[in-house]
């Protein structure tokens, strides 16, 4: 499906959204345009999540574990462009959330997940597709009726 976002207020909400709709072990990829939203949309999970620290880029460090309701493991995987490979984070993760940016540049993430890629409009707005693999398709569902 197919969701415009309008401002960076809009993205984080509509992250929270979904956010909401996760449950233990989701993997949620997040592909797209640098400054799409990606780490924004990362914003509203963690709003869904009660986490109070700030989320932000990890382009540096590549995996960031924040805790709240559920522990969200957020990677950015730019950084491996040059060289793809497999950290073997997804082996444990499976009590949380996992948000995967660039998941282009990470081998071997599992073949279930919801993906959601941004593409830049124009300054404050962004066109957002989301799919779903088969075990994700109850929650693309659900975001249908939300949004
Ligand atoms: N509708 C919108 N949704 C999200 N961000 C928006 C929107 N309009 C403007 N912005 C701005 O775009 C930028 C998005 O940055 P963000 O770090 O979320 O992107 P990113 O996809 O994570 O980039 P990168 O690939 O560098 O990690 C922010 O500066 C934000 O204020
Ligand atoms: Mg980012």
């Amino acid at each position: 499906m197919k969701i415009i976002t309008r401002s960076y207020q809009e993205t984080i909400n509509l992250g929270k959204q979904i956010g909401l709709l996760l449950n233990k072990g989701s993997l949620i990829t997040l592909k797209g345009d640098l400054a799409g939203g990606k780490t924004t949309f990362t914003k509203g999970i963690g709003e869904a999540l009660n986490i109070k620290q700030v989320i932000n880029s990890p382009t540096f460090t590549i995996l960031k574990i924040y805790n709240g309701s559920l522990p969200l493991y957020h990677i950015d995987a730019y950084r491996l462009a040059e060289n793809p490979y497999d950290l073997g984070f997804d082996e444990y993760y499976d009590d949380g959330i996992m948000v995967v940016e660039w998941p282009e540049y990470y081998e071997a993430l599992p073949e279930e997940h919801l993906d959601i890629e941004f593409n830049y409009i124009d300054d404050t707005s962004r066109e957002i597709n989301i799919t779903a693999t088969k075990e994700y398709e109850d929650i693309l569902k659900e975001i249908e009726k939300i949004c």
